[in-house]
């Protein structure tokens, strides 16, 4: 079986967005290989001061990804910070690339651009996150189109690694789901949380009600695009809902909220379910697996570099 890695990122409150373009992928195709669930909490102070934020994110997005239908013993899923090999692979991954070769790196140009504190966690994130890929010898990485540059970055330190020391780490592969749709949010705009225009995932029935019927409609054509292209992604049969019920914007927002809220009540159901001791029991059982897999990388690595005497 190949061996799959992805590592999430949350900063917060998840929304459909999330789901439909990271979460139900990742639930769809990781029982197809040995799969790896990593949650990047030492990525995450990157941009998140709160202690409490950080520890609340890192249950929820776990709660978020076995509600989704991901199985806790079919994937080894486990926490960046509970496994310190990644943070020291990072330290010797980012003695073998350069400051210019890490300052184009888009996602740290757009966010410094964005006016975030250009800390030095921020610069060498794509060493770290080369890390958590090359410690598992990873086949395939699966991420957002917005990633690809640093799984490019995680191949790049290999190969520069394996030049300099002899081959050791894997040159992984980044798997991006071209036909995962962006899914608009409720201004038609992508569907961001730093946007505020989300349907959040684990809401109440009222509150995704809510969200729905605050979907921005033009009054110009005869579909409200918007509405649709949101209700598609619940339902496929709904042409002929949105023919017979031209113009009438709350008739097919109502409906978009009944489907809405028909297709995620047993996720909701199961995510109320999990208890944060469940949690810390599945990654601590995943840090268990995922900790001599690392380590047996890391002892190559450190006598590669000569720190092993
Ligand atoms: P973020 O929290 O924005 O970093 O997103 C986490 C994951 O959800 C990434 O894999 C994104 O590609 C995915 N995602 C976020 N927003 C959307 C959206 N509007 N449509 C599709 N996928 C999204
Ligand atoms: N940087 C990724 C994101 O923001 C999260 C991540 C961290 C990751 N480590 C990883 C993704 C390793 C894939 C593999 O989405």
């Amino acid at each position: 079986m190949k061996r799959l890695f992805t590592g999430l990122q949350s900063s917060g409150q998840l929304h459909i967005g999330n789901y439909f373009g990271a979460l139900k992928p990742f639930a769809d195709m990781y029982a197809g290989y040995e799969s790896f669930l990593m949650v990047a909490d030492y990525h995450s102070l990157t941009s998140l001061k709160d202690a409490a934020q950080v520890r609340t994110n890192t249950i929820e997005v776990v709660k978020a990804y076995i509600a989704a239908g991901v199985d806790p013993a079919k994937a080894i899923i486990f926490k960046q910070s509970d496994v310190p090999a990644h943070t020291e692979l990072a330290w010797v991954l980012e003695c073998q690339v350069t400051v210019p070769f890490l300052m184009q790196a888009h996602a740290y140009k757009d966010k410094v651009a964005k006016g975030l504190e250009a800390n030095a966690g921020l610069f060498n994130y794509p060493m770290l996150m080369a890390a958590d890929i090359l410690l598992y010898d990873a086949d395939v990485v699966p991420v957002g189109a917005d990633q690809r540059q640093h799984v490019e970055y995680a191949r790049e330190a290999a190969a520069k690694f394996n030049l300099a020391y002899g081959e050791t780490l894997k040159e992984p592969q980044e798997l991006i789901a071209e036909e995962v749709a962006v899914v608009p949010g409720t201004d038609g705009q992508k569907m961001s949380k730093s946007y505020k225009n989300t349907i959040p995932l684990f809401a109440t029935p009222e509150e995704t009600t809510a969200a729905v019927m605050s979907i921005v409609t033009d009054s110009s054509g005869e579909r409200p695009e918007n509405v649709y292209q949101i209700h598609k992604l619940f339902r496929q049969d709904i042409d002929g809902l949105y023919a017979e019920n031209k113009g009438k914007y709350k008739v097919l927002k109502e409906a978009l909220a009944a489907d809405i809220n028909t297709y995620l009540a047993p996720m909701r159901e199961k995510f109320n379910s999990l208890t944060d001791q469940d949690v810390q029991k599945i990654l601590s059982d995943g840090a268990a697996k995922a900790a001599p897999i690392a380590s047996a990388k890391l002892v190559g690595v450190r006598q590669k570099v000569g720190v092993t005497l």
